[in-house]
């Protein structure tokens, strides 16, 4: 099928620019201008609307086996959600539990994810970092893997990778060029403070932020940072939400360090005042969202580009199962929803005047693509896969997760939110997920994405 989409602001890489823009097949064909309608083509008036590429979120957990129960959306349902709202393609986090290695890990996660409704991939979370582990690394990439991940927390729940397994997994990274991710918390200041806590018998969420305050954050990033200077190895440090952490990465990129700094959504518009709420249990996410300073301080390494990607890091749970920590925070399974607003808030943000578009495509689209090697995507180019999403910056709504979501979850922390613009066409590989605000996308439809 053709499709011509017409006299839209398109975004492109490094400039705004009323286009047009033709697909065939899977593929973008031609952009230009005053491009003349035949009849085989599918027509689009995308005059006075914005016209970008397809997000790619690449942080999300689609049935994680974590805190007791598995997240809520699986990656029919989380792709779906993802697929209405702008998100054509993820990155989700296969973590190896008892499996000896990748290759088993993403044989199952294949299977699970074969009916997704849109292109994805995966980041290996290890757990342990043995010979095994190491040597099968070198050969990550023939599996399309070429991103991994390491917790510096969740001791308990068998994650937590020790400073000294980090270290020999950086360097070998390093030899194999493959990029290592990072949750970074002080994982004994955490559980000192929650020593702390039970002893004295505070026990409500607002103890899960202050068990997992600035200072949990920013240690741990300063010593993602060392080990990895130490390993001289890239990273990219996943869902940064303090101040100090993201300044910390900022002085080190300025002295030459390869660091990537992630941040979400909910870092960005919400505070540790959400944790005071009747609700505090769907807030509740670690790292813990953190104060107003914090806040501004994102938004700075936003202006400043020492942010380089707004990720999801989506891991709802049922509400049922939120509750289970009301009266000791430990039981809260973390995690929050996000993919369907993490474009749309990011657009609304750009609507706003607060960043511009081209932030919002580098920030969801551009960035991800080119740091996690998603060949052909990120960017509306000639030959480029045609993700495309049409923006509407007049067509107003408020988020009502009733009416309006397609994620298994049964809250959200985005409820009420006032959208100034509403994505209303949607297209991945020349599909139609979403046109005119008429959900089209297809179960299955989605492919897996080899990364090398
Ligand atoms: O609370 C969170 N973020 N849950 C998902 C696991 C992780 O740490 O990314
Ligand atoms: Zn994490
Ligand atoms: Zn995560």
């Amino acid at each position: 099928m053709k499709i011509l989409i017409k006299n839209g602001n398109v975004v492109l890489n490094d400039k705004i620019e009323v286009l047009d823009i033709v697909i065939d097949g899977e593929k973008i064909v031609e952009i230009g201008k005053d491009i003349k309608q035949t009849k085989d083509y599918k027509y689009i008036n995308a005059r006075g609307k914005y016209v970008l590429p397809g997000g790619i979120d690449v942080h999300t957990h689609f049935h994680m086996d974590f805190g007791g129960t598995y997240s809520s959306d699986d990656y029919v349902s989380g792709s779906l959600a993802g697929a209405i709202n702008g998100i054509t393609t993820y990155l989700d986090y296969a973590i190896m539990k008892k499996e000896k290695t990748f290759k088993e890990l993403l044989d199952k996660k294949l299977q699970l994810s074969k009916n997704s409704y849109t292109d994805y991939g995966f980041h290996i979370a290890l757990t342990r970092a043995d010979n095994d582990i190491l040597k099968e690394m070198e050969s990550a990439k023939d599996l399309g893997i070429s991103s991994f991940k390491c917790f510096m927390v969740y001791k308990k729940e068998n994650m937590m990778i020790s400073d000294d397994n980090l270290l020999k997994i950086l360097k070998k990274a390093k030899t194999c060029n493959l990029l290592v991710n990072i949750h970074a918390e002080n994982v004994d200041e955490i559980d000192k403070n929650i020593e702390t806590f039970v002893k004295e018998n505070k026990l409500n969420n607002y103890y899960h932020y202050l068990s997992r305050d600035e200072q949990v954050e920013y240690e741990g990033v300063l010593k993602a940072l060392k080990i990895a200077k130490e390993a001289d190895a890239p990273i990219y440090i996943v869902h940064n939400a303090c101040k100090d952490g993201i300044n910390a990465i900022r002085k080190a990129k300025e002295q030459g360090q390869i660091v990537y700094a992630e941040t979400c959504p909910q870092y960005l518009n919400f505070t540790s005042d959400v944790y005071k709420k009747e609700d505090s249990q769907n807030y509740v996410c670690s790292p813990a969202i953190k104060n107003k300073e914090s806040q501004l301080a994102l938004w700075d390494a936003i202006y400043d580009k020492t942010i380089d990607v707004v990720a999801t890091d989506h891991c709802p749970f049922l509400l049922k199962e939120k509750l289970w920590g009301i009266n000791d925070f430990r039981k809260t399974p973390n995690g929050c929803d996000g993919i369907e607003n993490l474009y749309p808030y990011m657009l609304d943000k750009a609507n706003r005047g607060v960043i511009s578009y081209l932030d919002a495509a580098r920030l969801v689209s551009y960035n991800p693509a080119k740091i996690f090697n998603i060949l052909f995507k990120g960017e509306i180019k000639v030959n480029n896969d045609a993700d495309i999403v049409i923006y509407n910056p007049r067509n107003k709504y408020v988020f009502n997760k009733e009416e309006m979501s397609f994620s298994k979850s049964d809250y959200s922390i985005w409820e009420g939110y006032e959208y100034s613009g509403k994505i209303e066409t949607v297209i991945l590989r020349g599909e139609f997920l979403l046109k005119n605000n008429t959900p089209l996308a297809k179960i299955g439809f989605g492919k897996y994405i080899k990364r090398g």
